[in-house]
């Protein structure tokens, strides 16, 4: 924590989260809360609530919530600390210098002076492409058929042929030639001493989704190689968590996602109307960038190459987004390789036109399994369906699994109940994927308790919140070391503070996590619909079982540590009196 509690709260207080918020989403008041379009994902109805008395904002589509600062975090992609510092600057707070530790000072330093001198870099990238020196980056990039306002709109630039220049321009701006290596513009070697990193290429800034540049892609005007230089992994540039264009795409709306390999597919899509084309940077896709594109679409439809390491890796990908919970679906860019070519030969309405025709990720996952069998031949026939069967065995739900079973029975010629029989004896071999089918399998018991001890201190929190009268009834029997979800009790700890004071502010809670998920999480807490009960003997019931579990578990993970701790042994003969006596006793809502 770089500053103290009291003013993240005082910047927090004095930006009405309304107010914000309205400043990015369309909000129409509905009751006492704000409804709008969830920017985090993509959807026709508003389900993203932002609510002026808890000043907390929750969406029930996606799940994403939090407070003001969550918010900024979400949207721009800050930090903890670069969103206390863009609302300190909104409501004219002056933030103390000292308060940060050197070494956390020196890191965001670090931070802002990577991003200072890529963006430096950017600039004269970018000023070079338009000079005499940068003709040829520019002829090259008209040839590829790229307009001036594309060339702008993604900042397009070029390193001419000169060694040394980036860098002597960098260092006559002041910056170290330790910082210019470490921003991987520049390398040292013995021969050269310190030189440019990229020369003779043109340039693709790649920016983070708050239009940051944190890195480089260049190409090189001929075949020489390596066709792409790219900038090195840097404190500011995460390969695996930034996508190329998804500072565009995010904002785009369009339902879904097109996810391809190159940095020239993504613009020459975005030119063509595509705005929703992102890639990822020269390195396989991954789990982190499935999570960030979670937050914009439901559907990813992947447009790779279409040669064999294309093939293999949109297979990959199929698992990824699959894992992130993600519908993926793949296009056929036949018979061209990719869809920058694609586009320059056939134009916006046929790409439309594959768009639609788009390939539902597991019936590709099977057509590409069908090129290793030979059909003609019984035996490998027979070992091809056994595979089709033991995928379908991934489909944990039974409609799913019986729509699936129907539809690849009728598109491969297999009869429907000889598939439907190998899938259950496949399944009864192995279980399917699905909990629900095998309820007793290892991991779901262990998991389940847990899961469910989770739960009862969760909505023992927002009933805390939504009937904050019954804490003084409760106190007695209940402590924040009750919850033993570690999230969970110091949400406790913040909140019994505030009841005990009598000052609830969920919002300020919030603020205790400095990390986006936490965050979310403990937004949750306080946006939990509680089980719409009927009577008020009903909700007491509800209520009171509640209790009686945390308390319960409570003392079941206290007594399972126990050991020979004398003081915890106290502890739990204690509790289990106030355990007994909160059995015994009636808790009134009233
Ligand atoms: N790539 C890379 N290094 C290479 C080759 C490729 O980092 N030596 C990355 C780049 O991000 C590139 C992507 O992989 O954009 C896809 O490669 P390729 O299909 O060869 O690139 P294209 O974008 O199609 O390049 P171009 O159309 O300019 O030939
Ligand atoms: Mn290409």
């Amino acid at each position: 924590m770089y500053y103290p509690d009291e003013l993240v709260e005082e910047i927090r207080a004095k930006n009405d989260i309304v107010e914000v918020i309205s400043g990015y989403v369309k909000m129409q008041r509905k009751g006492n809360n704000y409804f709008g379009l969830c920017p985090f994902h993509s959807e026709k109805s508003p389900s993203f609530s932002v609510s002026p008395g808890k000043q907390i904002f929750y969406c029930f589509g996606c799940g994403a919530g939090g407070n003001v600062f969550t918010f900024l975090m979400e949207y721009e992609n800050y930090s903890f600390q670069e969103a206390i510092k863009a609302l300190a600057q909104r409501a004219g707070v002056s933030l103390p210098e000292e308060t940060d530790s050197r070494e956390a000072r020196e890191k965001d330093n670090k931070r802002a002076k990577l991003l200072e001198i890529n963006k430096e870099a950017a600039k004269y990238f970018y000023y070079q492409l338009r000079g005499k020196s940068g003709q040829a980056g520019y002829q090259y990039l008209k040839k590829r058929e790229l307009s001036d306002e594309t060339i702008h709109r993604f900042g397009l630039g070029f390193a001419n042929m000169t060694g040394d220049d980036l860098t002597v321009y960098l260092k006559r701006k002041g910056y170290e030639d330790r910082l210019i290596q470490e921003a991987g513009l520049a390398a040292f070697d013995e021969k050269h001493g310190i030189h440019d990193k990229f020369w003779n290429r043109v340039m693709f800034p790649i920016q983070d989704s708050n239009h940051r540049v944190i890195g480089f892609g260049g190409r090189v005007m001929g075949d020489a190689k390596p066709k792409y230089l790219n900038s090195p992994e840097t404190q500011i540039f995460d390969k695996s968590r930034n996508l190329y264009g998804l500072n565009f795409a995010r904002t785009s709306r369009k339902g879904n996602i097109i996810l391809c390999e190159g940095y020239m597919d993504v613009i020459s899509m975005h030119q063509a109307g595509f705005t929703q084309a992102a890639a990822s940077l020269g390195t396989a896709f991954t789990e982190g960038q499935a999570n960030l594109l979670r937050r914009y679409a439901q559907e990813v439809i992947l447009a790779y190459d279409s040669d064999g390491a294309g093939v293999k890796a949109a297979l990959r990908a199929i698992g990824i987004l699959k894992e992130a919970g993600l519908s993926g679906k793949v296009l056929n860019l036949e018979p061209y390789k990719d869809p920058d070519e694609f586009l320059k030969n056939r134009g916006q309405a046929a790409f439309e036109e594959r768009i639609r025709q788009a390939e539902n990720s597991f019936f590709f996952e099977i057509r590409m399994l069908q090129r290793e069998y030979d059909l003609s031949d019984p035996e490998s026939k027979t070992l091809f369906h056994r595979e089709i069967a033991r995928r379908l065995c991934g489909f944990s739900e039974e409609v799913e699994r019986e729509n699936y079973i129907e539809a690849v029975a009728d598109k491969y010629h297999i009869g429907f109940e000889n598939l439907r029989k190998l899938v259950r004896s496949y399944a009864a071999k192995t279980g399917f994927a699905a909990p629900p089918v095998r309820p007793k399998s290892g991991i779901r018991e262990k998991s389940a308790p847990d899961e469910g001890r989770k739960k009862a201190q969760k909505l023992l929190l927002t009933w805390l919140v939504e009937e904050p009268a019954v804490y003084k009834k409760i106190k007695k029997y209940i402590s924040p070391d009750d919850f033993t979800d570690e999230l969970y009790r110091k949400i406790a700890e913040g909140l019994f503070g505030e009841l005990e004071r009598e000052e609830l502010n969920p919002a300020a809670l919030i603020s205790l996590f400095t990390q986006e998920d936490e965050q979310r999480e403990a937004a949750g807490v306080f946006h939990t619909k509680l089980i719409q009960l009927q009577t008020k003997a009903e909700q007491e019931k509800a209520f009171h079982d509640i209790l009686v579990t945390v308390k319960r578990n409570s003392l079941e993970s206290l007594s399972a540590g126990l050991g020979n701790d004398l003081s915890a042994l106290s502890r739990v003969i204690e509790g289990k009196k106030a355990l007994e006596e909160l059995s015994k006793t009636h808790i009134s809502l009233d």
